[in-house]
């Protein structure tokens, strides 16, 4: 329980994250019951811990921390940047390490205004406007790498991970942009107003925070 009674609601991203996420709250001494991990349940109560988890798409986490429906979150630093939401960034988890690069097809030649495919266009943008280069940037919703191959876009803006999905289609990286991990986020009043609660679980979270990551 946090000191004003409350419980501390904690926004979940569903997918590839919540698997290292999960992992560390359990590492942490969070007794989150492993059939969570398998639950189609979007509100889990975990009552011994003084905590409920909201189960949320990864990029709408920032949004329910900072309408305050979630006191905390975990995100990528990827979603962060494109939202730019008004949140507390508290702790880099060190975990669902990748990078957002610049990718493309090998024998690919400049043009005068290139189109750039990405989930990210906010994030995109500026790197190129910052990179003094005019492009047009293109939103899709998955599935970026098709983009190139089927002539859409010249150059897509992605997340690489192990490199699989650019191999597999014949894509290189051409530019990293920088490296990304999960970040714990918090809604500003929460911060006040559950701080004794919240400073605990930073706590225990950095005790076990793998190597690389850090506060
Ligand atoms: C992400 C990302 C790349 C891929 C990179 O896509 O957009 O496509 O993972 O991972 P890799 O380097 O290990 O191959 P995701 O699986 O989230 O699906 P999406 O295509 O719907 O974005």
């Amino acid at each position: 329980m946090t000191e004003n009674g409350g419980i501390l609601k904690v926004a979940m991203p569903k997918g590839r994250i919540y698997k290292q996420a999960s992992k560390l709250f359990r590492e942490a001494g969070l007794p989150i019951p492993e059939d969570f991990d398998d639950s189609r349940r979007l509100i889990i109560p975990v009552p011994e811990a003084g905590m409920e988890f909201i189960m949320a798409k990864p990029v709408d986490v920032p949004t329910y921390v900072e309408y305050g429906v979630a006191d905390i979150g975990v995100v990528g630093k990827d979603v962060m940047m494109e939202e730019a939401k008004d949140v507390y960034e508290l702790l880099d988890l060190g975990i669902a390490r990748c990078r957002m690069s610049v990718i493309g097809l090998p024998d690919w030649k400049p043009v005068i205004h290139p189109r750039v495919a990405t989930k990210y266009p906010k994030v995109a943008s500026q790197y190129f406007r910052e990179h003094g280069q005019q492009v047009e940037v293109i939103k899709l919703n998955g599935s970026i790498e098709l983009a190139p191959l089927i002539g859409l876009a010249d150059r897509i803006v992605d997340m690489v991970e192990t490199g699989q999905t650019l191999r597999e289609n014949g894509l290189v990286e051409m530019k990293e942009m920088f490296q990304v991990t999960s970040r714990l986020i918090a809604n500003r009043v929460s911060y006040r107003m559950k701080n004794a609660a919240i400073q605990s679980l930073c706590d225990r979270l950095s005790a076990v925070i793998p190597a690389q990551g850090g506060v």
